[in-house]
């Protein structure tokens, strides 16, 4: 059995609001309602830690969720401190070796057979893994001036999602030497990168995106209508 980590301690600057993203609704519930269902819905998981700002007030306050236990932490400044919070918050069950997935608040549409891909693949590779998609788009490294400087050959770029999922305590580690080295890891992957390590790519669907602008809210109100 998995347990999860859920970052949810973001104030989602660049969607703006008068609340942070994960607490928008669509259909009736909160982005993280949906973060959290595609998780603890799955056989495999356990019970999550969500990470929480200090002083949110639109934490609904759950103590479980799809009949499986959820804890709360404070986050941090970052969204690995905030990880790291949740790491340490999980039950003394979760074991330094067992895997445990960590996922965006703000990352809605994750689909059962992805989590289920992950989970397969992931737990019998020495490291761990990362749902991911291929770029398909011709990539160009932009000049100050707006020109383009070069062309970036796609053909082995993918795009890093969540959920990511690696042993406790190696990515607690991880993290630490990161934040110890003063360099900023915007997933956990970078993190034991650094370290080294060689995450397994596990490819996923294009549409468990992250709700990151207005128009990626729009996309999933849409999706969720049409349902
Ligand atoms: N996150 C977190 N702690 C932080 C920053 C981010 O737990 N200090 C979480 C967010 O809540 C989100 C996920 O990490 O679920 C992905 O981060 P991002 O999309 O950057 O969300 P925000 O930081 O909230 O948005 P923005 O960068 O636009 O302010
Ligand atoms: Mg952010």
């Amino acid at each position: 059995m998995t347990w999860a980590v859920v970052a949810a301690a973001g104030r989602g600057t660049r969607l703006g609001g008068d609340i942070p993203k994960q607490y928008r609704e669509v259909a009736g519930a909160p982005l993280i309602a949906y973060a959290l269902r595609a998780l603890l819905e799955h056989p495999s998981v356990e019970g999550a830690v969500v990470s929480i700002a200090p002083g949110d007030a639109s934490w609904p306050g759950w103590n479980e969720f799809a009949g499986k236990p959820l804890l709360a932490c404070h986050g941090g400044d970052t969204r690995a401190e905030s990880v790291l919070a949740g790491l340490a918050a999980l039950p003394s069950g979760v074991r330094a070796d067992d895997f445990v997935l960590v996922h965006d608040a703000a990352r809605p549409n994750l689909r059962g057979a992805d989590l289920d891909q992950l989970l397969e693949r992931g737990r019998n590779d020495p490291v761990g893994a990362i749902l991911a998609a291929p770029v398909h788009d011709t990539l160009k490294q932009a000049g100050d001036d707006g020109g383009i400087d070069r062309t970036i050959p796609r053909e082995r770029l993918w795009r890093a999602l969540t959920p990511q999922l690696f042993r406790r305590l190696q990515l607690s580690r991880a993290l630490e030497a990161a934040r110890d080295a003063g360099v900023a890891v915007t997933d956990e992957a970078m993190a034991m990168e650094r370290q080294g390590l060689r995450p397994l790519l596990v490819e996923g669907s294009d549409d468990n995106f992250k709700v990151t602008t207005a128009a990626d809210l729009e996309r999933f109100e849409a999706m969720v209508a049409r349902r």
